[in-house]
């Protein structure tokens, strides 16, 4: 804590202030970051629009310039232009420079496979909120032809007999295998099948940009993904959707505060769910052509019975602001987390602020999930309303540092929040846009 102190890695919030005004969302963290890794696949310039500036965007930059591509990146219009005409095998020491710095780089393995018939992927990071194993990856890539050494400090693959299209089932719907399959199978010989595959509109995103490139997929009522390999694709342009997961932690914050807050660039489409939940815990929004305003309307916040899911359900990255809200709901809400295994560990920093949170093994809602029965607090009760006060809180992961953010502007007195570049991985200029909503911070 001393060290993160010393090193001006955190922020102090003195709450009890709503948040009030307005400012622009750009890009999605979890569709950008994936699809810089798609301009791989084609020799050329592709131009990525709406680019926010957060570290996800530079560690994939330094990882795609370590293969020899060319990054140009205009951070006030939020342009990013990928030179891919060249892409070389980069000395494994540099790769490994950038291990442990994030998840994205074990999608690099079918771009690498179809440009150098091989790939080093340095040791993932990514937050820790569970396991996160890559096995579905793995057993992906194999059922295409590729081999998979796993090293001490990365993984090698290769596919010294080609690749070739496959049938996959995915055992759960994850996103990044689902990109794996889509950005492997593009250029593979023959047909693909993925069924159970995630749907997420990062991935429909991911899937528009794809067939701009040239890529020929479709996708069933069930899940069911079918691409058609293509000998080559050629370099896209296109402009991000918005970060829906940011739109959302916004909204939490605004109504934790009794603010208003206007998102511009918020899509109501890619956020069904949300805003029904929002809605019936005692949330108010109105959509415009332009973005989304969302506020406190005044009287008692609901509590509420919510399980996170999958695409179209209610997104685990959207549980943890949600969670600092709820603890201002008059009554008891249930929350069963059934996407990770452990993220539900950021609630004991609330509880020592004031919060009324109970953690369960068992799982409290309908859907029988991967971890009943295993061991794993993911479940919750949560009491209000509870009046926070100000403590000082290390951030635990980037979703979980949000909450944080939120629950000191929501308490009374001061909170010093540690560990804040967390926060930066996913939550573009979150400082200024603080200090644009009428936070008092330092
Ligand atoms: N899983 C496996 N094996 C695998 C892959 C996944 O067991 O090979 C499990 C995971 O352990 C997890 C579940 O499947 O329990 C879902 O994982 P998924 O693969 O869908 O997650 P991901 O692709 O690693 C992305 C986002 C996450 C978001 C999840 C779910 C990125 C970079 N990350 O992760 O975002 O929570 O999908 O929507 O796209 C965040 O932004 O804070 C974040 C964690």
């Amino acid at each position: 804590m001393l060290k993160l102190h010393e090193a001006g890695d955190f922020i102090s919030i003195t709450g009890d202030i709503p948040l009030n005004g307005e400012f622009t969302v750009r890009g999605a963290k979890n569709f950008v970051s994936k699809v810089m890794v798609a301009a791989i696949l084609a020799p050329g310039k592709s131009v990525l629009m709406n680019v926010p500036k957060i570290r996800d965007v530079q560690i994939v930059s330094s990882l795609l310039r370590l293969h020899g591509c060319a990054i140009e990146y205009d951070e006030e219009n939020g342009v990013l232009e990928i030179d891919a005409s060249q892409v070389v095998q980069p000395e494994i020491a540099d790769v490994e420079t950038l291990a442990g710095s994030s998840r994205i780089p074990i999608l690099f393995c079918g771009p690498l496979l179809h440009r150098l018939k091989s790939a080093f992927i340095p040791n993932l990071g990514g937050c820790v909120i569970g396991g996160r194993p890559v096995d579905f990856h793995f057993e992906a890539l194999r059922r295409f032809g590729a081999e998979i050494d796993v090293q001490e400090d990365g993984v090698k693959i290769t596919a010294p007999n080609g690749l070739k299209g496959a049938k996959i089932n995915l055992p759960y719907p994850s996103v990044g295998a689902t990109e794996q399959v889509l950005l492997t199978a593009v250029c593979v010989d023959g047909k693909t099948e993925l069924s159970n595959a995630a749907v997420e509109p990062e991935i429909l995103n991911e899937i528009d940009v794809l067939q701009k490139m040239g890529a020929i997929i479709s996708i069933d009522t069930d899940r069911t993904i079918h691409i058609e390999g293509v000998k080559s694709l050629r370099p896209y342009e296109h402009i991000a959707l918005t970060d829906r997961i940011e739109v959302g932690s916004w909204a939490c914050a605004a109504l934790a505060t009794h603010g208003d807050v206007f998102l511009r660039g918020a899509k109501q489409s890619h956020m069904t769910t949300f805003l029904n939940t929002f809605r019936k815990i005692g949330g108010e929004f109105d959509i415009h052509d332009d973005g989304i305003r969302f506020y406190h309307p005044g009287g008692k916040l609901n509590p509420i019975a919510l399980e996170t899911d999958v695409h179209p359900g209610f997104a685990t990255d959207w549980q943890q602001p949600l969670v600092v809200a709820l603890t201002q709901a008059h009554g008891l809400s249930i929350l069963h987390e059934t996407v990770y295994e452990e993220r539900l560990g950021f609630t004991k920093a609330l509880t020592r602020m004031g919060a009324s949170i109970q953690r369960y093994k068992e799982c409290l809602g309908p859907t029988k999930c991967r971890f009943n029965e295993r061991n794993f607090e993911h479940s919750a009760v949560i009491s209000g309303p509870t009046k926070l006060h100000g403590a000082n809180i290390l951030v635990p992961d980037l979703r979980g540092g949000f909450s944080y953010l939120i629950a000191s502007l929501a308490a009374e007195g001061e909170s010093k929040v540690y560990g804040i570049s967390l926060i930066d991985r996913g939550y573009e200029f979150f400082r200024e846009k603080l200090t644009a909503l009428g936070a008092n911070i330092g």
